[in-house]
């Protein structure tokens, strides 16, 4: 019976320590929707991560086998799985960081605001349990349309009063990271040594790199502009060559951002990324800029810096998608 399942691996004959209960120094991280495309390779990379201790995968679907996998690996964190919404509250409670892509993915020909009307409502339930089990939780939104489903979970947040804007960000990483690959490409370089900023947010012209600002400091051909702007716009339906939705860049992108997070809670400092967040930085309420992580989540946003004319065109093409774009989510909650 998958309601009354629960995992706790390592028990059958293990010595109770420290370790087995998950008490070893290190952050409790919950992914929600992991046995899903992205939750799979996600779940395996976070269970590599040294600075995780607890790793609580939940779906609503093969919890219980990809946590049997998963938990074989001999790391650190202990791994927990958990089936379905009567275990959302073990799932989240006592967790320091949350990450959720769970949900519908694109298929040819749809666009992610063609997600809304089903990943609305999971991102929305998913985000009252947080509100019940884990309040002080960093989140990190994964579920497309990141544009409506970020607002949405604010909402949410609100409404319970827990709303607490440097805990909440949408993950716009697998722009940097597509970024940074198609501009190392076309400049030669290895992309490790690379840094483009993209701001805006996640869909299609909202998707706005920041060319001017790469670093290392470089100049570009309109010609290169225009290709690079589009590829890295369009980097989703290039992922699966059209097929379907990018898991495993994705799942690379997600932990990137997720090891960021975590190492601003540990009090590194100099953490900065790319997210999308309850900003002023424009006049719209969400925004992905540069920000810095630290130990109580997003301590700094930064401004977006001297634009040139390609990119505040851009820019004012993206604030207008946007601001529909997070409407919509506000008013599925306020409705
Ligand atoms: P998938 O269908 O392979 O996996 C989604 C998982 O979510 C499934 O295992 C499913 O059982 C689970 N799920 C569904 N409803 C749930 C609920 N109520 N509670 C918990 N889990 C639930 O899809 P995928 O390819 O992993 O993509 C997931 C989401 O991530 C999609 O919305 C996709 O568009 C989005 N995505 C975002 C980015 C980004 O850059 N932010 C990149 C790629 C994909
Ligand atoms: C991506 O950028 O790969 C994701 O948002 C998935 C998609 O639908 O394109």
């Amino acid at each position: 019976n998958p309601s009354n399942y629960t995992m706790e691996q390592g028990t059958v004959l293990g010595r109770i320590n420290c370790r087995s209960k998950g008490g070893a120094s290190g952050f409790k991280v919950a992914i929600l929707g992991a046995a899903g495309g992205i939750g799979q390779p996600l779940a395996m990379l976070m269970k590599m991560n040294p600075l995780v201790s607890v790793l609580h995968l939940y779906d609503v679907v093969n919890a219980p086998g990809v946590t049997a996998d998963i938990s074989h690996m001999d790391t650190g964190a202990v791994v927990r799985g958990f089936l379905g919404p009567r275990q959302l509250e073990n799932a989240l409670t006592g967790m320091d960081l949350v990450i959720i892509p769970a949900g519908v993915p694109r298929k040819p020909g749809m666009t992610r605001d063609d997600l809304f009307n089903i990943n609305a409502g999971i991102v929305k339930t998913l985000c009252e349990g947080i509100v019940e089990c884990c309040p002080g939780a960093i989140v990190n939104l994964i579920s497309n349309p990141v544009n409506s489903t970020a607002p949405i979970a604010a909402e949410v947040f609100k409404k319970a009063g827990t709303f607490d804007p440097k805990k909440l960000m949408g993950v716009t990483m697998l722009d940097v990271v597509r970024a940074n690959t198609f501009v190392a490409e076309v400049l030669g370089l290895d992309p490790r040594e690379v840094n483009v900023p993209v701001v805006g947010g996640h869909a299609g012209v909202t998707i706005l790199p920041l060319l001017s600002q790469v670093k290392p400091q470089c100049s570009f051909t309109p010609e290169e502009i225009g290709y690079l702007t589009a590829r890295i716009q369009n980097g989703g339906t290039e992922a699966k060559a059209g097929s379907g939705s990018a898991t495993l860049s994705m799942a690379y992108a997600a932990v990137k951002f997720a090891d960021a997070c975590l190492r601003g809670l540990r009090g590194d400092a100099g953490i900065v990324e790319c997210a999308f967040v309850a900003s002023q930085v424009t006049e719209l309420p969400f925004f992905a800029s540069k920000v810095r992580l630290g130990r109580t989540g997003v301590e700094e946003i930064y401004p977006l810096g001297s634009l040139n004319e390609y990119e505040r065109a851009g820019l004012e093409k993206a604030k207008k998608e946007l601001a529909a774009s997070i409407q919509k989510g506000v008013s599925f909650i306020r409705k």
